[in-house]
This record gives C-alpha cells, sequence and structure tokens, in this order.
C-alpha cells in the first residue's frame, strides 16, 4: 500500500479538525514572524496550516493525501494546499523563501537540508518528529541529537526530546 493510500483510509475517518499552532511552539508563539509566507510540509488535515493562516501568512500546505488536503481546504480555504509525495523532495511549487517552515509528525532525514534551503533569512523553523528518547526506537523514529545535528547553520532557539518525541525551534541567519 502507498504512502498515499495508507494516510487517505486514516484521514477518511478522522474528524474534528481545528486551527492549532505547531507543537513545538505552544507557549513560544512570540517567535513567530510578524507575517510573511509559511509552509506546512506535510500538512495532514491542515490545522496548523489553518492556524498560520489566521495568523496573517500566505500558506503552502503539502501532504501526500489528498483526502487530508480535502479537510484543510475546509477548514482555511485561502490555503494554497498542494498534493505531492515529499519522498521526491519539496514540490518546484514551493522553492521558497519561507518566513516559517512547519513541519510536524512527519520524519525524512532527506528532507532536511531542503526544509533549511527553504527558509528566508531570518525565518523560523518548526519541528516534530517522533524520537527514540524515551521510547523503544524503530525506523520513524529519529536517533538523540538529531535535529540539532541535522541544522548546524541554524540558530537554535528550542531543543526538547522525551517521551518518544523531538522538536526544534531554530532561526536561520541574515
Ligand atoms: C502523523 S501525520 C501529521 C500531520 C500534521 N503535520 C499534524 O501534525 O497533524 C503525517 C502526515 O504525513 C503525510 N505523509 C506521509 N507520507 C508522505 C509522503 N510521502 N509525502 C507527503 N506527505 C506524506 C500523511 O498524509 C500525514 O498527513
Amino acid at each position: 500500500m502507498s504512502d498515499r493510500e495508507r494516510w487517505d483510509a486514516r484521514h477518511a475517518v478522522a474528524t474534528g479538525t481545528v486551527a492549532a499552532p505547531p507543537d513545538a511552539l505552544r507557549g513560544r508563539e512570540h517567535l513567530l514572524p510578524a507575517g510573511g509566507r509559511a509552509l506546512d510540509v506535510a500538512c495532514g488535515r491542515g490545522a496548523v496550516a489553518a492556524w498560520l493562516a489566521g495568523r496573517g501568512f500566505a500558506v503552502d500546505a503539502v501532504d501526500v493525501s489528498p483526502v487530508g488536503l480535502a479537510a484543510g481546504a475546509a477548514l482555511a480555504p485561502g490555503v494554497r494546499w498542494i498534493a505531492h509525495d515529499l519522498t521526491a523532495g519539496l514540490p518546484p511549487s514551493c522553492p521558497g523563501p519561507y518566513d516559517v517552515v512547519v513541519c510536524q509528525r512527519y520524519r525524512d532525514p532527506a528532507l532536511y537540508p531542503a526544509l533549511a534551503a527553504a527558509l528566508a533569512p531570518g525565518g523560523l523553523l518548526v519541528l516534530t518528529v517522533l524520537s527514540e528518547v524515551g521510547d523503544s526506537g524503530g525506523p520513524f523514529r529519529a536517533a538523540p541529537g538529531e535535529l540539532p545535528a541535522a541544522f548546524p547553520g541554524l540558530a537554535h532557539l528550542a531543543h526538547d526530546e522525551g517521551d518518544g518525541q523531538a522538536s526544534l525551534v531554530a532561526r536561520a541567519r541574515g
């Protein structure tokens, strides 16, 4: 079964999506730039993309699942919803630069350089992935310290690991 088929099936039975900030930014909303362009990578049903749009950002939101994207479009029609398989990298229609890039609960280390490259000078990166820290490990989980090590060129503002999750909030220099 493909990523698209598997996630379409999961999104089809989910309900009740509401706009919400990225987990790693809760209590740190002051780090968010005042406005500009935002990219939500693997946006799912669009909760974070809709929240960013509500904060005045022009938002591009990418996911492999048309079912997830349709739920997002119902929540926030003004977002640009883009169906795309991220195993091929970011879509050509999303070259950046972005003032905010969010990727929450989708982990592909091959994508890390593209996420950093998509940031505008001073742009904010907000990541959350599954982690081996506080969990039993597995193919989808980040090793300890993976996120800060993957973004050496950014200023790291917050890094949390534990309970099977890791997050990084970092800012591009300039
Ligand atoms: C755990 S969900 C996270 C959704 C959202 N970011 C959130 O935090 O609620 C993972 C998302 O990654 C998407 N996804 C999985 N494989 C993908 C791929 N190869 N390309 C693009 N999106 C993919 C799924 O459709 C799903 O929406």
